[in-house]
């Protein structure tokens, strides 16, 4: 069954029931204490509203029942009950305000981060999102974060408003242009979390998807130092574990990620342009996106925005993916972002024998 279907039936299901079944299809896994918080009010609010929807229903069938109309039977006169008001007016008042306090206390929480968070920028650009860390790396799609540290995440937009949100986590925010904003988790559990947009952002919105991947002390050390982290060999997240970095990534084939040495050059670049999020932009098609299609582009002449003719080979293509900005093809924006020091040699050589393979 897909996750998709399991979630359907957890929200029926737990409308009833609370049992683990219901609790993991309805609520994504709490991957932070702050997401453990939220789902304990979470499901405070749920049975309390439980408990007054059967009993009120309840009370009314029963009342309606006894009460209804008899023929020559007229009914007491009631002259009220002291005691009875009170009791309903207080019990409410100390739930709504017990509802209010310990909601305040997880909001506050939740939007206010530890001063010795590690600041990271998060850039949303259609379709992407782009996070540079104080050391000046920066990544595509993957946000890398090491385990138990309180992260903070400082965030704007390009283009238009975007909404970062980590469902593991329980936090969201706007991402606008002009202005910073921000969010922060401490995550508790390594390996993969899904990240979503979820503000409407144009045509590939739905393809703006991200990771978190949170690595263990030992594994943010080499990672800081320079080394690869193998991505797929981390824990798959388990409330989305079949969503990819991107909105391609999720029709590769299965053994892409696993046995890439038994790929053709070719199909790594495929993968590759995948992985990288080059498909936000550019599609293999024909179809013009922001960015050129690579279909047939191989070997074509292309104006440029400055008049002049190019030919695009070899040089041409790593160019516009370690330098994007040096040569813009007549009649597209200037909105790549370098991917310098991003894409490795071995893997220049797979994604321009992809686009050579696109006749
Ligand atoms: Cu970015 Cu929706």
């Amino acid at each position: 069954m897909t996750t998709r279907y399991r979630q359907l039936i957890g929200v029926i299901l737990g409308l009833f029931i609370k049992s683990g079944f219901a609790n993991a299809a309805t609520v994504p896994v709490a991957a932070t204490d702050v997401a453990r918080d939220w789902d304990s009010l979470y499901w405070f609010l749920f049975y309390v509203s439980l408990f007054f929807f059967v009993g009120i229903v309840a009370a009314m069938i029963l009342f309606a029942v006894k009460y209804r109309k008899q023929v020559h039977k007229k009914s007491a006169y009631i002259h009220g009950h002291v005691g009875l008001e009170i009791l309903w007016t207080v019990i409410p008042t100390i739930l709504v305000f017990w509802i209010f306090g310990w909601g305040w206390v997880v909001y506050k929480d939740m939007v206010h981060a530890p001063s010795n968070a590690m600041e990271i920028n998060v850039v949303g650009k259609q379709w992407m999102w782009q996070f540079v860390y104080k050391n000046g790396t920066s990544t595509i799609g993957d946000l890398y974060v090491p385990v138990n540290k309180p992260v903070k995440l400082v965030m704007s937009s390009e283009d238009v408003i975007h909404s970062m949100f980590i469902p593991n986590f329980r936090v969201k925010e706007d991402v606008v242009p002009g202005m910073y904003t921000s969010i922060w988790f401490e995550a508790k559990m390594p390996g993969i979390h899904q990240i979503f947009c979820t503000e409407y952002c144009g045509t590939s919105h739905s393809g703006m998807l991200g990771r978190v991947v949170v690595l263990t002390a030992e594994q943010w050390k080499d990672w800081q130092s320079g080394k690869k982290i193998d991505v797929d060999s981390l824990p798959a997240d388990p409330t989305y574990p079949g969503y990819r970095a991107n909105r391609l990534g999720e029709g590769l084939p299965a053994e892409a990620g696993q046995a890439p040495h038994q790929l053709s050059l070719a199909e790594k670049g495929k993968a590759l342009i995948s992985a990288k999020g080059c498909v936000a932009c550019h599609t293999s098609d024909g179809t013009k996106l922001v960015g050129p299609s690579y279909k047939g582009i191989f070997g074509k002449e292309e104006k440029m925005s400055d008049g002049k003719v190019v030919t695009v080979d070899e040089n041409y293509i790593r160019e516009s993916i370690e330098n994007p900005q040096a040569k813009i093809v007549a009649g597209f924006p200037p909105s790549m972002p370098t991917y310098k020091g991003l894409v490795n040699e071995e893997e220049l050589a797979a994604i321009i024998e992809y686009i050579k393979s696109l006749k």
